[in-house]
């Protein structure tokens, strides 16, 4: 291949761009500025509570994580326990699965943390999720509790222990086919919908004695990305808040904080440039 005549000077000439490029690049790195960094993780019993999720602090402020997506880690009887509150209800966190997006969750009442209870344990809300970017997995069930009723459907399975003066309590797995089921007939009190994992099951009718132990196991919710911090994401940031400025942010990793996305600054939009002017000079000079 022959020499281009050219090269060497050309080279030389670029040499001192070429270093003038790398001491901007390096004082750029230098003058970055030390904002908040969100933590990798934060340990809870075992659990490791990590973006988009955070853990509750004392007197915080900001937060690096989704809004509603706190945990808190209570100390009882020495054991801390990682809790999370959807609609003013606890729940136990027992997993989180970054790999799928994963989180199980098992109602505080009848999770292991409670020794007591779990045999017949009380069954009284609803998850309510209101706007959280969550959603129940595929690998969930719903359960369909009715409770003081006059008698039990073929399709239910009894509640010995929730019986009641002679009124009794049911569960059954809900279906698309039970959806119209008219439960009037049976003049129960209420009705309580739980998810749990299917996998959790017991075989044949014994979810009405083994209800307790299902609950206990807890089931699946998805997460997925928050409205309004695509673009954060995207741009490899982090989505935090603000509790008293109550505005959105997004951490860099850089450690800079901007209210959109991490692709701002004249750093990505001027230096490129010069980079890829670089490369076709010497291509074209070789
Ligand atoms: C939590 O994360 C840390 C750091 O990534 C890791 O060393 C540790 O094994 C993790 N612990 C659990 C229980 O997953
Ligand atoms: C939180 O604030 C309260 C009162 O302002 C103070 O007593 C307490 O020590 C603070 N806790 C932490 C962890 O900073
Ligand atoms: C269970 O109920 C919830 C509402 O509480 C619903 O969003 C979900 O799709 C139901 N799951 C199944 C498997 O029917
Ligand atoms: C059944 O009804 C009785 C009396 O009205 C009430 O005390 C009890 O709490 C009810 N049981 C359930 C499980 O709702
Ligand atoms: C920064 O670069 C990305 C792609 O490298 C581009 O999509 C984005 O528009 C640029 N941002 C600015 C402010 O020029």
């Amino acid at each position: 291949m022959p020499q281009h005549p050219f090269s060497l000077s050309l080279l030389l000439l670029l040499l001192p761009l070429l270093w003038f490029y790398l001491f901007f690049i390096s004082i750029a790195a230098q003058s970055k500025p030390t904002q908040p960094t969100c933590p990798s993780y934060n340990p809870c019993n075992g659990l490791n509570i990590s973006y988009p999720f955070w853990r509750i602090d004392d007197n915080q402020t900001q937060y690096c994580g989704y809004q509603g997506f706190g945990i808190n880690c209570y100390t009882i009887n020495g054991e801390e326990h990682p809790i999370i509150l959807f609609d003013q209800a606890s729940y136990y966190v027992e997993t989180i699965i970054h790999e799928f997006a994963s989180i199980i969750l098992v109602d505080y009442d009848v999770s292991p943390m409670v020794p007591v209870g779990n045999q017949c344990p009380s069954v009284r809300h609803n998850i309510d999720l209101q706007r959280l970017p969550l959603d129940f997995s595929s690998y969930n069930v719903n359960l369909t509790f009715h409770f003081n009723c006059t008698g039990v459907p073929e399709f239910a399975s009894e509640i010995p222990c929730l019986d009641s003066g002679g009124r009794k309590s049911c569960v059954n797995v809900m279906s698309s086919e039970l959806q119209d089921f008219d439960w009037g007939i049976y003049s129960c009190g209420e009705e309580v919908l739980k998810t749990v994992l299917n996998a959790n099951l017991p075989d044949g009718d014994r979810i009405g004695t083994d209800f307790g132990g299902v609950l206990s196991r807890g089931f699946e919710l998805r997460w997925r990305s928050m409205e309004d911090c695509g673009k954060c994401e995207e741009s490899n940031g982090r989505c935090a808040y603000n509790d008293i400025t109550t505005k959105f942010m997004c951490f860099c990793s850089d450690g800079s904080t901007t209210t959109v996305d991490c692709k701002k600054g004249t750093f990505n939009s001027s230096f490129p440039h010069l980079s890829n002017l670089l490369v076709d000079f010497i291509s074209w000079g070789a």
